[in-house]
């Protein structure tokens, strides 16, 4: 993905408990230890510049929430805008997601995980990288508490329809789309991410999903 570079990270900035890489994660991962409290754990996988965790910790200040970014400079962005914003029910893990999901997560441990513009690797032969995968949606579905929720939003029509179609399959645990006439936007500021923020302004079409873990 092309990408603007961004503003350092003050470097007086703590990011202690703010920012983990996964060799500091316990296995299973224990919310309570890194929140000091028992919360539900909404868990966002790519968070690119970190809107939504930071707006969403502020908004449900009763749930706990753990990003997950590959890109370690966009991480450390994202872990800088939780500390500024003096967030302490958010952390953010430098890493990769999928291994997140799959080797650290516990079972049945998470109330919400959010997948917003997932990188659509456009050719062909690049698609078995997308995370929207056949294994991820099977982690999802182990880590998902029963009536908790998946979140899956793109622009990208095509890798829309083929995460249904997939999960149709593999991920029977989960129930839906649910419908969506709820998830439509209100108005121009309640976009939940940066790129939806971007793809709004460009009037291009953006394909909401969400999804139920059956009890
Ligand atoms: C297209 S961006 C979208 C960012 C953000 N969700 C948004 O909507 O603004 C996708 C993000 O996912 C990250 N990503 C890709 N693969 C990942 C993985 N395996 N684990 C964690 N992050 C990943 C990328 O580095 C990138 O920041």
């Amino acid at each position: 993905m092309a990408r603007r570079a961004l503003r350092k990270v003050d470097p007086t900035l703590d990011l202690t408990r703010r920012l983990y890489t996964l060799e500091q994660l316990p296995k299973p991962l224990d919310a309570e230890q890194l929140f000091g409290r028992r919360a539900p754990l909404e868990v966002e996988m790519g968070s690119g510049k970190g809107l939504f965790i930071s707006r969403a910790a502020a908004e449900r200040p009763e749930h706990d929430f753990l990003g997950v970014e590959i890109a370690k400079k966009y991480a450390a962005h994202c872990a800088a805008g939780i500390a500024r914003a003096g967030l302490t029910s958010a952390a953010m893990v430098s890493g990769d997601g999928l291994r997140l999901f799959h080797e650290f997560l516990p079972t049945a441990g998470v109330a919400a995980v959010h997948v917003y513009f997932p990188d659509p690797w456009w050719k062909k032969r690049h698609r078995k990288r997308r995370v929207m995968n056949e294994a991820f949606l099977a982690d999802v579905e182990r880590v998902l508490a029963p009536g908790g929720s998946l979140h899956f939003w793109t622009d990208v029509e095509e890798y829309f329809q083929t995460t249904l179609e997939l999960m149709a399959g593999v991920a029977r645990g989960l129930e839906g789309p649910l419908p969506v006439a709820e998830l439509a936007p209100e108005h121009d500021l309640d976009y939940r991410t940066h790129f939806e923020r971007r793809k709004r302004k460009d009037e291009l079409p953006i394909f909401r999903s969400e999804f139920r873990r059956r009890s």
